[in-house]
């Protein structure tokens, strides 16, 4: 029987739980209010979590569902979406078809496959959230709602993203800490600072087991971000590999913190994992690396010796961008968690243009 190494928790205040509607207890090792103490110990194969990964077809769904299914196991990771997902996503493991508008469903899903931990990424990004105010208001805010409440009915533990996004022009830009002025200026924005302090409501009101992490732009080699304002610095990687050349929607001097992929996956497994005694806040920034386009194109550069790019700026993407923080103090995360990041900008590259060039003479082979 496979056994894994984690924290049991054991609670230190009962009498908490007579606070709590009924509705919001049973309490699972991974579900323990902040002050309990914990013990490492082992647990079996029946006490993993069994875990949900709403909009899983987005950027980091796939990659979050192998980290967590080589921890947890391929049958306790079901990744689901409102699309169709591709034939090796649907054959690599459990996937269902769930709409997080729709609360019964949603309710179905979670009761049907015993779930415990929900991870939640149906989100409209920040410039295509412009495009479609309404639909960006309805997935982003009502859509949180049913999770929040699915999740405190069924006493699971709540991961849900927030973002740079979350902060505004009047916020501290250089660096930006935990807890300042949150102004965005974008639906996203208004929406990811409203699931942070829902999040935390329902956390001190009704014991929820709720996390959440403030990502970066966040760059990845084999999938496609929808439609945010730091997607360019995904989109350059492949222009540098195929044509040498990339124009580039943003500024030369826009500075935005950014990460690679694997340190964001492997920040909200930690997170997830972290005993809840060690947790001062229920929201972290964290951050990795912080850029220009200039600055990546010169990285570049040392590899694809001639690489061009031009500027076209996209007035709406720049707006945002400008409003953003620059870099992110994750002090907090550091010192609570120890979060730590692996990449920096010359490992990004090196890594990034690897995959693309790689799969470039695959193309060309073919
Ligand atoms: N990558 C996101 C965006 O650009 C920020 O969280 O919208």
């Amino acid at each position: 029987m496979a056994v894994l190494r984690m924290w049991r928790l054991r609670p230190a205040c009962p009498g908490l739980s007579t606070l709590l509607p009924s509705r919001f207890l049973g309490i699972a090792p991974w579900q323990v209010p902040a002050g309990a103490r914990f013990q490492s110990t082992s647990i079996s194969e029946a006490d993993l979590p069994r875990v949900l990964i709403t909009g899983g077809l987005g950027q980091l769904g796939v990659g979050l569902a192998n980290l967590l299914r080589r921890r947890f196991g391929k049958d306790n990771v079901i990744l689901s979406d409102i699309k169709k997902p591709p034939a090796q996503v649907f054959h690599s493991g459990p996937f269902v078809y769930a709409d997080i508008l729709d609360y019964k469903h949603l309710r179905e899903i979670v009761v049907n496959h015993r779930i415990t931990w929900l991870l939640h990424y149906s989100a409209l990004l920040s410039a295509v959230g412009e495009a479609n105010v309404s639909l960006a208001r309805a997935v982003n805010v009502t859509g949180l709602h049913n999770i929040l409440d699915v999740a405190a009915e069924h006493n699971l533990r709540l991961f849900v993203p927030s973002t740079i996004g979350a902060f505004g022009p009047t916020s501290p830009r250089n660096p930006t800490p935990d807890l300042c002025i949150q102004r965005p200026r974008t639906i996203y924005g208004v929406s990811k600072v409203h699931a942070e302090l829902m999040g935390e409501y329902y956390h001190y009101r009704y014991g929820l087991d709720f996390r959440c992490l403030r990502y970066p732009g966040i760059i990845s080699a084999d999938s496609q971000p929808g439609g945010g304002t730091t997607d360019y610095a995904v989109e350059i990687f492949r222009a540098a590999a195929r044509s040498g050349k990339f124009e580039c929607n943003l500024a030369a001097g826009c500075r935005l913190p950014m990460m690679y992929i694997e340190d964001c996956l492997r920040a909200t497994l930690e997170i997830m994992e972290a005993p809840a005694e060690s947790l001062s806040t229920r929201v972290y920034n964290i951050n990795a690396m912080s850029f220009t386009p200039e600055e990546l194109a010169r990285e570049l550069c040392k590899h694809v010796p001639g690489f061009r790019v031009t500027y076209s700026v996209d007035p709406l993407r720049q707006a945002i961008a400008d409003s953003w923080p620059m870099n992110l103090d994750d002090s907090n995360a550091r010192r609570d968690w120890g979060w730590k990041h692996d990449f920096d900008l010359p490992e990004l590259v090196t890594l990034m243009l690897n995959f693309h060039s790689s799969n470039t003479r695959v193309a060309r082979a073919n």
